[in-house]
């Protein structure tokens, strides 16, 4: 009864900022970090719109809704992830599929995904037939975005999990782009014939002895794709290591890094004949966030980029 008066406290106050006010508080006494983002995100999801068109909502208070609002509160106290509730995450304005088997995009790939995209059009342009390989594709989020941006792409998006694959192929029909992408499944590079122009990855990155420290939200994706190896730079030295055999002349490499991982990585890089560092990016932290290499081959199709683009980029 007094859950149910509860109900009709809200339906009284009845507007969508007195409910995620509401939800908020409850988030924030549990301890869920952003709890007002959460609430907002909770409610975008059940009620299918953006952020923007969440405190304009007409919205009548049903009981139904209510219930289902607090069935998912109920689950996001437990330290369930929002995205895992919703069954559905936000990558660069997209809705993504997400389930347990897939990591949960997050903001800091968006740099990773912005600065691909603004290389592949200062080297290719919008309308030039390109060829991506997407590494530990996960939800397909990557792939997604670069094949939708460039619509004459080919992108190989490979994982060593079925279970993502499947969610990704879903993912590219949502979006439209499934004749365009193709999914290997295997490791790193599975079974990737010939050569493209750009490889892509965010991998797993977290030291594997970092992975019980986490927090319980995190704890739940998929321990395939957090796990870094000793150094948390496993997956960075087999792309450096194996990505050049894969690429066409001059072709680039872009890979996204974790805290304090980027100056060792540049490090890895340069002790390779075939690699030249470039430069890295910074996420809105400001933490190196991204590392871009370009193979090395003759000095006719090395990049002789304008100075400024070498060096820290921030965004
Ligand atoms: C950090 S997640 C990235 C997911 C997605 N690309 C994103 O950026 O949100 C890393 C992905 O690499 C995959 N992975 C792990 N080991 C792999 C391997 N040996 N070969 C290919 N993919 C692997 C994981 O299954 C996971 O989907």
């Amino acid at each position: 009864m007094q859950q149910h008066d509860r109900h009709h406290n809200l339906l009284e106050r009845s507007s969508i900022g007195a409910l995620v006010a509401q939800i908020a508080r409850q988030f924030e006494e549990g301890g869920v970090q952003d709890a007002r983002r959460d609430a907002e995100i909770l409610l975008m999801g059940l009620l299918g719109c953006k952020r923007s068109e969440l405190y304009l909502k007409d919205f009548s208070v049903e009981e139904d809704f209510l219930k289902t609002v607090g069935n998912l509160c109920q689950r996001r106290l437990k330290k369930y992830p929002i995205a895992h509730l919703l069954g559905i995450a936000d990558f660069m304005g997209l809705d993504y599929e997400v389930n347990p088997s897939v990591l949960i995009p997050r903001p800091e790939t968006e740099v990773l995904v912005t600065e691909t995209i603004r290389l592949m059009r200062r080297k290719h342009g919008e309308h030039e037939s390109i060829l991506v390989a997407d590494i530990g594709t996960g939800c397909g989020n990557i792939a997604v975005t670069l094949a939708k941006t460039f619509p004459e792409s080919k992108v190989y998006a490979t994982d060593i999990s079925k279970e993502a694959l499947e969610v990704a192929k879903r993912n590219a029909q949502r979006h439209g782009v499934a004749r365009r992408i193709h999914f290997l499944l295997g490791d790193m590079f599975a079974d990737l014939d010939g050569k493209v122009d750009f490889i892509v990855s965010n991998p797993p990155y977290i030291p594997t002895d970092d992975l019980e420290h986490l927090p319980v939200e995190v704890k739940r994706e998929p321990r395939a794709s957090l796990n870094g190896g000793f150094d948390g730079m496993m997956f960075h030295k087999r792309l450096i290591r194996d990505g050049a055999g894969h690429l066409e002349d001059g072709g680039y490499l872009l890979m996204e890094v974790g805290i304090h991982q980027a100056q060792k990585v540049i490090e890895t890089i340069e002790a390779n004949p075939s690699w030249r560092w470039h430069y890295t990016v910074s996420d809105y932290h400001d933490i190196e966030r991204v590392v871009v290499s370009q193979m090395r081959l003759s000095s006719r199709t090395e990049d002789t980029a304008k100075s400024g683009d070498y060096g820290q980029v921030d965004y």
